[in-house]
């Protein structure tokens, strides 16, 4: 059974999104509400962490209080344009540890080649969200999972800022135990294997690189 995508419709969110597709933004901006984005996305993909009661003294008095419990996080950036979100997620969760895996995909087959992976040592006992702001063909999502699976990561969560049709199908097809966040789920993918509408190449549009 497939997990539905988890569309995150808030208006902050939403409103940022809409200046992220605006062409006119700047590379600064752009990086800037990448980062505002993935902070706010984590929020909502943390809600369902376990807490445990702890006993504390305020200045007043002991008091029980909920406190975060069970199995650490890994954040898995794909490389490039997931480097933008992974800083905006690390805000909110600065005591994971981080991982990076560098796909690129090939013009002609459109698939992804690797060129870079590094995860923590312990991947396998950590619940790990991976970034990336763009859920395209979903070739490199799907590769992404199945590394951290054939690592034994078995809790993983996928966090982009907008999904194609296409994309989502496939992971729920590859993976249907991966959650898949979203702030929006767009039209349709081009010729280029670009969204449409999107916001055109994230990796270029946080980089200046065209
Ligand atoms: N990657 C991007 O950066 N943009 C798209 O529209 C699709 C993939």
């Amino acid at each position: 059974m497939s997990n539905d995508v988890i569309l995150l419709d808030h208006p902050l969110i939403q409103h940022k999104l809409t200046l992220l597709r605006d062409g006119k933004t700047s590379v600064k901006e752009f990086r800037e509400l990448v980062e505002e984005i993935a902070g706010l996305m984590c929020y909502e993909a943390t809600r369902d962490l376990p807490t445990e009661t702890i006993t504390i003294e305020t200045p007043i008095c002991t008091c029980e209080s909920p406190v975060i419990e069970g199995k650490k996080l890994a954040l898995v950036s794909i490389l490039r344009a997931g480097e933008a979100m992974l800083f905006g997620a690390l805000g909110l969760i600065p005591v994971a540890k981080v991982g990076h895996i560098g796909t690129y995909r090939d013009p002609e087959t459109k698939s992804p080649v690797e060129y870079y992976c590094k995860l923590p040592n312990d991947i396998e006992k950590r619940s790990v969200i991976v970034v990336d702001p763009m859920l395209a063909t979903g070739g490199t999502a799907v590769d992404a999972v199945n590394k951290l699976k054939k690592r034994g990561v078995s809790d993983i969560k996928f966090l982009c800022i907008i999904a194609a049709p296409e994309g989502v199908a496939f992971m729920q097809q590859e993976h249907p135990d991966v959650s898949i966040y979203a702030c929006a789920i767009d039209s349709h993918l081009n010729e280029h294997a670009y969204i449409v509408p999107g916001l055109g190449d994230a990796g270029d549009r946080i980089f200046g690189t065209k």
